[in-house]
């Protein structure tokens, strides 16, 4: 559960509070509501420089205590920033073990109230997110309700900005979940839920019969090893009006990668829990498109599958024929993520056809090398696409770096049994481009991104809004905001 956010006006009456929080700009005065009062000293030292925190009690008035928070200079205020304030905010609150807090705001943001109640609202809430749900002893209760005192037209982006949250949080607790209780079948009942909870989203689910009369054989191979069946989620919400653009979401869904048998090793298998974030990432896209109502129409598939090694297993050499006819030598079973979207791809290509199609997939280690946990990788066949999708991670914070797939990466993938092999040879390095340059076979001509997120889902360092040991939800926001410009 989120907290909850009231909006108010900075002349509404100010309500008690255990926390209030005061954004202050470097060379303006802070200002404090009517009634209450804080220790000279606290706003004379407090300059308002960009990450100064100072929290004290407060001396009289409807607040307990007071945290000021530094932005720096106004002009330098972004929508990143605010979002990264708000939810150090938003931790000081529980860590203090504060069940409400109010977030006073008075900045000179002009024409970007919009942006910056979203960023505030954003903040808020994906600052807040905890796991506690496994725990067996019961946990603090955390802050619960939040009120945000700022100018009216705040309001539209704070309401964007909590919708967007809660499909971030999402997102992450379908991540976080263990790989015991997070199976593809429980991603089928996640992806039923949405769509059960909106008129303008309706949910099909493909099951192994099903895929088997439509020659899924790449994806189903990849889950042969498990006694969990796969499935093939597609959600798809339409736009009340007339559609605008037709746009399709791809996650990989892989809800345990053990490597199969090419097993991993077991230092950090407990990890590929997250394997499922790309999934994860559009399940909560629909999340927030059932709240937002944008105007294209959006697909989103899920190839929804557990790797595990058995007697009945992938084993490496072995060859899976994919919906498009393409068939695959599978060199090495733990580069299954391209098996099973090959054919979601192909599908999406030959049975929705949309005018853009993006896949999401923690494809590969290499490019946590190349780019960390910060970045996502991008590549794709349109300049354009891409050229969107980066200007998307800009404005989100949700960053997206291009990577090049060429024609002699392409050349790579090429098998020697088969059409294609699923991994590139041992002197090629550049995994994130091969495993790109694989995917590309099985898009046909429409204009299509992939985005691997292997280093950005979970594993960043533990700050502000995302990070930890936890999963990041990497992806909801930046795919939302590409497809409210659809
Ligand atoms: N799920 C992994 C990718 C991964 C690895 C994500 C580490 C996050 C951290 C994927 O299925 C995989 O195992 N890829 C292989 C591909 C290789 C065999 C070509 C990899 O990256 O090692
Ligand atoms: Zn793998
Ligand atoms: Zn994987």
């Amino acid at each position: 559960m989120s907290i909850k956010i009231t909006t108010k006006t900075p002349s509404s009456p100010f309500t008690r509070t255990d926390l209030l929080i005061i954004f202050g700009e470097e060379g303006r005065k802070v200002k404090l509501p009517k009634g209450v009062s804080i220790p000279a000293n606290a706003i004379e030292s407090f300059t308002g420089r960009e990450g100064e925190v100072h929290i004290t009690d407060a001396l009289k008035g409807a607040a307990k205590r007071v945290l000021l928070l530094g932005l720096g200079k106004g002009r330098a205020i972004s929508g990143e920033l605010l979002r990264r304030s708000a939810a150090i905010a938003v931790k000081k609150a529980q860590e203090t073990g504060c069940r409400s807090a109010s977030a006073w705001v008075n900045l000179s943001c002009g024409r970007r109230a919009t942006e910056f109640g979203q960023a505030l609202a954003e903040g808020l809430i994906m600052g807040s997110y905890r796991l506690s749900e496994f725990k067996s002893t019961s946990q603090p209760a955390g802050l619960k309700r939040i009120s945000l005192y700022a100018e009216k037209l705040f309001n539209a982006g704070v309401r964007r900005g909590h919708a967007i949250a809660d499909a971030n949080l999402l997102a992450r607790r379908l991540q976080d979940t263990p790989a015991n209780l997070m199976r593809p079948r429980d991603l089928v009942r996640e992806a039923r839920r949405l769509a059960s909870a909106s008129p303008r989203i309706s949910c099909r689910v493909h099951d192994e019969k099903a895929m088997a009369r439509m020659s899924m054989g790449s994806l189903l191979s990849v889950s042969r090893g498990s006694s969990e069946p796969a499935y093939l989620i597609h959600l798809v919400y339409r736009p009340s009006g007339k559609p605008g653009k037709k746009i399709c979401l791809v996650g990989k869904g892989l809800t345990f990668d053990s490597g199969g048998i090419s097993l991993k090793s077991p230092a950090k298998m407990h990890e590929m829990k997250y394997d499922m974030s790309g999934g994860a990432a559009v399940l909560g896209v629909f999340h927030a498109l059932a709240e937002l109502h944008p105007d294209a129409e959006v697909h989103g598939l899920v190839p929804a599958s557990e790797n595990l090694p058995d007697g009945k297993a992938n084993k490496p050499g072995d060859l899976v024929k994919a919906c498009n006819g393409l068939t695959i030598e599978v060199l090495n079973t733990d580069a299954e993520g391209r098996l099973i979207l090959a054919d979601a791809l192909a599908y999406a290509a030959k049975k929705i056809k949309p005018d853009a199609m993006i896949d999401l997939a923690t494809l590969t280690g290499a490019v946590v090398v190349a780019l960390g946990h910060e970045l996502s990788g991008v590549m794709g066949n349109s300049r354009n696409l891409l050229d969107e999708l980066v200007a998307c991670g800009e404005s989100t914070g949700e960053q997206v770096w291009p990577l090049p797939i060429l024609p002699f990466h392409k050349q790579e993938m090429k098998g020697s049994v088969g059409d294609l092999r699923n991994i590139s040879g041992p002197e090629t390095g550049a995994g994130s481009c091969t495993g790109g340059a694989f995917l590309s076979y099985f898009v046909d001509d429409i204009p299509w991104a992939h985005i691997d997120i292997a280093g950005s889902a979970w594993g960043a360092s533990d700050r502000d809004y995302q990070g930890g040991r936890a999963g990041t939800g990497v992806g909801v926001r930046l795919l939302v905001n590409y497809l409210e410009s659809c």
